[in-house]
């Protein structure tokens, strides 16, 4: 089959789900999964033989789940992961995130903690581009763990991942800690894309209505102990609360704009 009567029949096929631009986009994903071929083939005129492997991720794009899934690749910061349901799919904005610390760090000797490791992407981000820091990450999701700790020998880069629960266990001495906590509250579920909630993991994501900065809080009182700075990935949502709880407990704080001009990324410092 030519590669633009398939790519028309993703797009229209995936429309009804997805923005245009964004069936367009996960129909070139698809291509250079199956065949290794990307726009400029389409516009050549090559053709596919392996139809039936298009057909069925159609099918199961049609069903909501996510393309990462499917191919299990999650590009990242210079970085393909591999990516299961097990994790949160990387986003953009956690890219970011990741920057910023890079780029107020990079050069110096740190001992960082990723917290809430997920598929390991912050930490092996950082330790990829970062050499001379020392990164740990951890994670309450043995799942998780494990996607982290593949993602980290099939690109030989040097973290250490453990098992904990955050919000009850205590930390060893560390220069950074670094998070994209779960932070989306159950009420807020209806207002998501049913493809995220239907297939990603839900520890990931939600935190409970009657405290969604949990996370945050105990992040912070966590660092403080040993004056570790903060870097953390937010909703705008929370910058009114977050500030009035960091401004009430007497912490020093700066916000960061994403790529939209969002204030999403809140660094606590001492
Ligand atoms: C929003 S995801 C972030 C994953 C990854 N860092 C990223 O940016 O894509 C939050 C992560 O926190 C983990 N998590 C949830 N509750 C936790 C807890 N109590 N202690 C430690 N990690 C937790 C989840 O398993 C999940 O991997």
């Amino acid at each position: 089959m030519k590669l633009g009567l398939l790519k028309a029949l993703y797009i229209d096929t995936l429309v009804p789900f997805y923005a245009r631009s964004e069936a367009e986009n996960i129909f070139y994903i698809v291509l250079e999964h199956l065949d290794k071929k990307s726009k400029i083939d389409v516009l050549l005129g090559a053709e596919t033989f392996i139809f039936e492997s298009y057909q069925s991720i159609l099918e199961e794009l049609q069903q909501g789940i996510p393309v990462q899934y499917l191919t299990q690749i999650a590009p990242f910061y210079n970085l393909e992961l591999f990516v299961s349901p097990g994790v949160l799919i990387p986003r953009p904005e956690t890219e970011q995130l990741v920057h910023l610390v890079l780029e107020e760090n990079r050069g110096t000797h740190k001992k960082v903690l990723d917290i809430g490791t997920g598929s390991g992407c912050i930490a092996l981000a950082l330790k990829n581009a970062w050499n001379e820091s020392t990164i740990t990450a951890c994670d309450i999701s043995e799942e998780a763990l494990e996607v982290a700790r593949k993602n980290a020998k099939d690109l030989s880069i040097n973290v250490d991942f453990y098992q904990t629960d955050i919000l009850t266990n205590e930390i060893a001495a560390y220069d950074i800690l670094v998070s994209n906590p779960p932070y989306i509250s159950l009420s807020e579920k209806d207002t998501m894309h049913k493809n995220v909630i239907e297939n990603e993991p839900h520890l990931a994501l939600f935190v409970a209505d009657k405290d969604p900065l949990i996370f945050y809080k105990r992040i912070i009182q966590l660092a403080e102990k040993q004056r570790a700075i903060c870097y953390f990935e937010t909703s705008e949502f929370y910058r009114t609360s977050l500030d009035s709880w960091l401004i009430e407990s007497g912490y020093s704080f700066e916000w960061k704009d994403d790529f939209q001009g969002k204030d999403r990324i809140l660094k606590v410092i001492w």
